[in-house]
């Protein structure tokens, strides 16, 4: 019985250990915050509709040089998607892609060191959307498709 007892015990350990290990991998911060920044130039207007499994952030319009932003706790797992689209002189111009992904938010978040969040930043330019990374530099992620 007392074997027994050890053994559970060093497993809930063990479990302890590589589940703070793994938080540790994903992000130094318990928040995230995701920014999507409307760099296409005036008068253009970007409509983002994001989405989680459990959330549905409902359609938002973004005037250029504004952004929008939402924030939520880290867990494991957690994915954001956004269907993004505006006209280039009346043609629809979109993509439909991740724009968070717990897994890669060391990467392409910045933790400043002020507050308890990661900032995460998209920014939509004429050509694709664009992703902060933890340098502070920005690459282009995703192209967008034209129609
Ligand atoms: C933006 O729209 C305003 C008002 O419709 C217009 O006066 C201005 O010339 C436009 N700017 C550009 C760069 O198209
Ligand atoms: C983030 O969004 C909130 C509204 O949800 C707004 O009040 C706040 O100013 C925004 N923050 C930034 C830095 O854009
Ligand atoms: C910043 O980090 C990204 C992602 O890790 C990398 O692709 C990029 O080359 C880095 N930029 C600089 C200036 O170090």
């Amino acid at each position: 019985m007392a074997i027994m007892n050890n053994k559970i015990f060093f497993a809930l350990i063990l479990l302890i250990v590589v589940s703070l290990w793994s938080c540790s991998l994903v992000s130094s911060q318990l928040f995230n915050k995701v920014y999507i920044e409307n760099s296409l130039g005036p008068n253009n207007t970007l409509t983002v509709h994001c989405k989680s499994k459990d959330n549905d952030l409902g359609e938002h319009n973004i005037d250029f040089h504004q952004s929008y932003n939402w924030s939520f706790k880290n867990s494991f797992g957690t994915l954001f998607w956004c269907r993004i689209w505006w006209y280039d002189h009346h043609h629809l111009v979109w993509l439909n892609n991740d724009m968070f992904d717990v897994r890669l938010a060391s990467r392409d978040c910045v933790d400043d060191g002020i507050d308890k969040y990661m900032h995460c930043i998209r920014r939509a330019q004429w050509d694709g959307i664009y992703f902060s990374h933890w340098n502070g530099s920005f690459t282009k992620m995703y192209d967008w498709i034209r129609e």
